[in-house]
């Protein structure tokens, strides 16, 4: 039996040196190890052995079980680290290899505009201004000197919600709301950036929802001449001081008197293209003195204030200031359009 268990022993050391791979060594393992294995059958028959020889086989059994478990397991964390260093060897990184580019985004073309507006507008010290874009009647019409059933209600073709809240159809109604906040008793500066909604069918140059910048000064003694300064101040700085402006008589209920302002064409330098439609000048915003009614309506006296507002379209300025054909780019989010837009930080 001794001989037979050492036999077992250089056998199956023999094989776990021989063995490659972890598998191998499990095999190993339930061969010699296992329940059915040769060592278990040997101290199975014991039971045949005299009293002095048991203790002796005992031993010598336990013995060579520890020692063939000691090799696996001495071999088994060989391969394991050979596996390792394998797989490391496969997976190492090639630093030397370029990256891949990282998509960098940037402000949307009509962000950049509102900013560069706010910019020109803070820079002659005006505040921004918010209003909600569900608006109350009172406020999108009335308060701005257009009470229910005025003609000119029809130029703005609203989205109502009921009948007393809609879609604010111009940013006009923030010079109310801020001039009441103001309580009739300080001057009022500021420009207010927003959304507006108009029932159009969507076409190259109008949209249901585009954006608007109000414009407003409220103050004693302010005169046309002050409007005329601040919108030639912006035209310029926005569109290049070669640019010149000019004001054309027009109507707004919530002016009096009430411009359009244009700017000459930039395409044939005034002296009339298409772009210009022949005349040389391109429509740019609308404004005018603040039309006493709609001082008095937010609490401000016209016999002490007066002031000026004006209105503009930042999508129709982009559009002038780099040429985009068609107002649904802004909206249609191809970022092939709005990349050539990103400047370089
Ligand atoms: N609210 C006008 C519009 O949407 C634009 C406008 C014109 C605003 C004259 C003004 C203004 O503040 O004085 O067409």
């Amino acid at each position: 039996m001794k001989e037979r268990l050492k036999e077992l022993q250089l056998e199956a050391l023999e094989r776990v040196e021989k063995a490659s791979t972890l598998s191998d060594l499990q095999d190993i393992r339930v061969a010699y190890l296992g329940k059915k294995g040769p060592i278990t059958e040997v101290l199975r028959g014991m039971g045949k052995l005299s009293q002095e020889e048991r203790p002796i086989i005992g031993e010598l059994a336990n013995k060579v079980r520890e020692g063939i478990a000691n090799e696996l397991d001495v071999k088994k964390a060989k391969l394991e680290a050979k596996e390792l260093d394998k797989k490391l060897e496969q997976e190492t990184i090639d630093i030397t290899l370029p990256g891949r580019p990282v998509q960098v985004g940037g402000p949307h073309l009509l962000t950049s505009i509102v900013q560069e507006i706010e910019d020109l507008f803070i820079g002659m010290g005006f505040e921004i201004r918010e209003g909600p874009e569900v608006e109350t009647d009172y406020y999108n019409f009335e308060a701005l000197n257009l009470p229910k059933g005025h003609p000119a209600r029809d130029m703005q073709d609203s989205f109502y919600i009921t009948e007393d809240l809609l879609l604010r159809t111009h940013t006009s109604p923030v010079q109310a709301r801020t001039m009441g906040e103001y309580k009739g008793s300080q001057p009022v500066k500021m420009i207010c950036p927003g959304k507006v909604y108009r029932r159009d069918t969507d076409d190259a140059t109008h949209s249901h929802q585009f954006t608007q910048v109000e414009g407003l000064y409220v103050d004693k003694d302010v005169r046309m001449s002050d409007l005329k300064g601040v919108l030639n101040s912006f035209a310029k700085q926005l569109f290049g001081e070669d640019r010149e402006i000019r004001l054309r008589p027009s109507f707004f209920p919530f002016t009096e008197p009430s411009v359009e302002m244009d700017i000459s064409c930039k395409v044939c330098n005034g002296k009339g293209c298409s772009v210009c439609k022949r005349t040389g000048w391109i429509e740019i915003l609308g404004g005018g003195m603040v039309h006493p009614r709609v001082l008095e309506l937010a609490g401000y006296d016209p016999k002490v204030y007066n002031g000026f507002a004006f209105g503009m379209g930042p999508e129709r300025i982009a559009m002038l200031k780099y040429g985009v054909d068609d107002i649904r780019h802004f909206y249609a989010n191809d970022v092939r359009f709005l990349k050539q837009y990103h400047k370089a930080e």
